[in-house]
């Protein structure tokens, strides 16, 4: 058995992605979690432990208790539009939640923090592409929050000389069906949910600005799968175990996709066409987001398997519809929690 990693937010839906690969792996994995937009099935049951990262002693007691040495910090709230709504609450949970992570991990003798941040920092890229070391205007409280967070992992980890891998995600889709995860989020405001709720009752789908200096007016995104993004951050820990340099970097294929070439790849997936308009450009909506992935690919040994767009849009399409996804819907899974996701 390798180390004991604590994954804080591992009950959501990119942790859940990441805790499954991690125990598959060889890890013995805590989630760390207070389920308030994760799901306890969403994990294996002798994972997880229920806590809020806010309670630094409670964090600090089961750092010790499981010996962890090695602690991924998803945690947060991710909602860029509740973030205008409700700024003092990404405040709290984003920054001063890491800062009380950050607390734990020292006091408890951590040796490795990898964060998950967001392309979100950048705000609107000049040219589309961002780099790590690009401009750094978040749009909204939620991506200031992560720049926020950043800075104190940086700060705290150089000082307690802890190594640390902040992944800057940028638009994460799919699922793993055939494992019984993907996203469980009603609320989302992301393109593929909006295509589905319009598949499945005809409404029509509010395209946000289409007079973006991009190829067809429409804003371009890089989306990554959550299976190859749960893949790096086994990388991030191989690197880290290795000694390798503690590094900021993007998490994304390196290409974009507008809504418009989006929309039509899932209809031709799904064989089920969707009616759209135009609307205005939505506050904090930058026009292009794209990583450079120079840095990505000079670092880790990451090759993604799902990068095809049309395998994202098919897995989160087969998940939507599957018997673990209808069985949340219908509530009857959040008595039934499995032992272990296969
Ligand atoms: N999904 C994306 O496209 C995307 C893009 C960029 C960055 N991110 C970042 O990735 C991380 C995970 O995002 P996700 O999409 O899986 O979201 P999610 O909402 O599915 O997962 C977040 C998890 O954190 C838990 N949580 C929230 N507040 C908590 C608290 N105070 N104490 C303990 N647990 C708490 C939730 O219950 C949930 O399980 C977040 O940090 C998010 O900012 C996500």
């Amino acid at each position: 058995m390798k180390a004991t990693v604590m994954i804080t937010g591992g009950a959501g839906y990119i942790g859940s992605h990441i805790a499954l690969l991690l125990r598959r792996s060889g890890y013995s994995v805590v989630v760390f979690d207070n389920l308030s937009s994760g799901n306890g099935w969403a994990v294996a049951k002798d994972s997880l432990v229920l806590g809020d990262i806010l309670d630094t002693p409670f964090l600090v007691e089961m750092m010790k208790a499981h010996q962890v040495k090695t602690v991924i910090h998803l945690a947060a709230k991710s909602n860029v539009m509740e973030s205008f709504l409700q700024p003092d609450d990404y405040f709290v949970i984003n920054v001063q939640g890491t800062r009380s992570v950050l607390d734990a991990a020292v006091a408890a003798d951590v040796r490795q923090i990898v964060f998950s941040s967001s392309a979100a920092v950048y705000g609107d890229a000049v040219c589309g592409m961002v780099r790590e070391d690009s401009a750094l205007h978040p749009l909204s409280p939620y991506g200031q929050s992560k720049l926020d967070a950043e800075r104190l992992v940086v700060d705290r980890c150089v000082g307690c000389g802890i190594g640390h891998v902040i992944f800057r995600y940028f638009n994460v889709l799919g699922g793993y069906p055939s494992a019984g995860i993907g996203q469980c989020n009603l609320a989302s405001n992301h393109l593929m949910h909006k295509c589905i709720q319009s598949a499945h009752d005809g409404s029509t789908l509010s395209i946000y600005g289409h007079d973006y200096a991009t190829e067809d007016g429409t804003a371009v995104r890089d989306y990554i799968h959550v299976r190859d993004l749960a893949a790096l951050h086994g990388c991030a820990l191989r690197h880290l175990e290795r000694g390798g340099g503690s590094m900021l970097v993007n998490a994304g294929y390196g290409r974009g996709y507008s809504v418009l070439a989006f929309m039509r790849t899932f209809q031709m997936v799904t064989g089920v066409a969707i009616c759209h308009r135009f609307c205005p450009p939505r506050q904090g909506d930058p026009a292009a987001l794209v990583a450079d992935v120079g840095r990505l690919r000079e670092n880790f040994d990451w090759i993604p398997e799902h990068a095809a767009v049309e395998k994202m849009i098919g897995d989160s399409w087969e998940w939507e519809h599957s018997a673990a996804r209808q069985a949340w819907i219908s509530g009857a899974s959040q008595e039934s929690a499995r032992e272990t996701p296969n």
